[in-house]
């Protein structure tokens, strides 16, 4: 059935189509709206916009629902790993074994980068935050790749998300190494994706650093499970810059810096400096919560919320059973995740956060587990944007792909002055 709804505006009935996505989401097509009544909708925040129709990624806020492509991500989270799961993202399909080795190989071989490219990170204090160094880099890498700022064909993307996929964690470790002004250490061919990045932030030119397969699989896990979460902030940054026809390491940059801010990727360093403030006696758990509900403190608590989950963050479930197994392994007894879980259950039987449908989300247990593997605070948000390229790739894909796809321009309700005469700067 096709479905509509009719819109009444100065006695005039306007009828506009009913979008039914695979899930039974449903949406008014407004397309025609301006040309037909000369209305435009107003929504603050876009929580009521729907920016594109998708194929990549389903979230149930209310259920707790998040799937890649149709699988549940519990399912990519115990069985799968990041560079399958980017695949999977990127290409819309599970791939079949040889198209998943050739994959690998051009990550692989894309690891090390440029020799010259090395220098500009000697550009930067050693002070400098390691986001605003992984946005400048990814658009550097442009530069050093121009044959793939046109993207002529499949190949062509294929070697261009590869490139950037596996570069964007090499220059992740370089930024590392450079703010403890430690030596680069180069990519090496025989490991995996994961390890390869450890390796890269932790060895030391006469001291290989031996990766666990435990903390492969958690850091794997979170990688996963950042890989994309349909139209966010960052994402639609990159959604934004792409549809200028922007080219992929421009638009993922931008997506960087989106995913920089507190209320977004920036969460996860903000939700570990306020449990290690509890910890320091600075703040009790009691009055993190009060202080939260407390609209006049400007106080909220991190790594609970979410514009979507009226539920739990299905990634957060994953990540808290993942911080007391690694924690275990690695024989820490961090007495964060402690506080963490103290917060947990407090927020949880809050009236507050109870009508409000708080519920942690994914920033709220990460932390603990990459402080626990040794990956530095400042470096979190940084692993976040690892994690998400995939998805970036993805969405900026299926964006390019359509032959429907415009410029993202919205409008706006003027409320600024109406029409006023310039006064000579002696009069005024
Ligand atoms: N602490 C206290 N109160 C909160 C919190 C919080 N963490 N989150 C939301 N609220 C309150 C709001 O004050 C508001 O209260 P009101 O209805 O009395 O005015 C109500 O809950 C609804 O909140 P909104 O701000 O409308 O929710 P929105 O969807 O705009 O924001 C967001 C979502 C930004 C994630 C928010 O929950 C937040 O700031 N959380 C903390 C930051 C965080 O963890 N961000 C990471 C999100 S996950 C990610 O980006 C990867």
């Amino acid at each position: 059935m096709n479905e509509t709804v009719k819109l009444i505006y100065r006695d005039k009935t306007f009828e506009f189509p009913v979008v039914t996505g695979t899930e039974g989401e449903k949406a008014i097509d407004i397309t025609q709206l301006r040309s037909q009544t000369g209305l435009i909708t107003l929504d603050s925040g876009y929580g009521n916009t729907g920016a594109c129709t998708s194929a990549i990624t389903f979230i149930d806020g209310d259920k707790g629902i998040l799937r890649y492509r149709g699988i549940p991500i519990e399912q990519l989270a115990e069985k799968s790993r990041f560079v399958e799961v980017a695949w999977l993202l990127i290409f819309g399909r599970l791939p079949k074994q040889d198209e998943l080795d050739r994959f690998s190989r051009r990550l692989t071989a894309n690891a090390p980068i440029h020799e010259d490219f090395k220098y500009h990170f000697g550009g930067f204090p050693t002070s400098a935050p390691p986001m605003a160094i992984q946005s400048a880099m990814i658009n550097t890498l442009a530069c050093f790749h121009p044959q793939f700022i046109t993207l002529g064909d499949e190949e062509a993307f294929e070697e261009a998300a590869a490139r950037l996929l596996s570069k964007v964690r090499t220059i992740a470790a370089y930024a590392y190494r450079r703010s403890i002004g430690r030596p680069f250490i180069y990519p090496d061919p025989k490991l995996k994706y994961v390890a390869n990045f450890l390796h890269m932030m932790f060895s030391m030119p006469y001291d290989q650093y031996v990766v666990e397969p435990e903390i492969e699989h958690a850091l794997n896990q979170i990688l996963i499970l950042h890989a994309d979460h349909e139209q966010n902030c960052s994402t639609s940054t990159v959604r934004m810059v792409g549809s200028s026809r922007a080219n992929l390491f421009a638009s993922a940059a931008a997506g960087v810096c989106a995913l920089w801010g507190p209320l977004h990727g920036g969460a996860n360093v903000e939700v570990l400096e306020q449990l290690e403030a509890i910890h320091k006696g600075g703040l009790t758990p009691q009055k993190c919560i009060e202080m939260a509900k407390d609209k006049t403190s400007g106080f909220r608590l991190m790594g609970f919320g979410h514009r979507i989950y009226k539920n739990f963050d299905p990634r957060a479930k994953i990540l808290k059973a993942s911080a007391e197994k690694v924690l275990n392994k690695l024989g820490i007894k961090d007495p964060l995740l402690d506080i963490a879980m103290q917060l947990e259950q407090l927020a949880l039987k809050d009236q507050y956060f109870v009508d409000r449908k708080l519920y942690p989300n994914v920033d709220f247990y990460s932390g603990i587990i990459m402080r626990a593997i040794g990956i530095p605070v400042n470096m979190f948000t940084v692993m976040f944007s690892i994690g998400r390229m995939p998805g970036w790739i993805a969405q900026w894909k299926e964006q390019h792909d359509d032959p429907n796809a415009r410029i993202a321009r919205p409008r706006q309700i003027y409320v600024g002055p109406t029409v006023q005469d310039y006064v000579p700067i002696e009069n005024r």
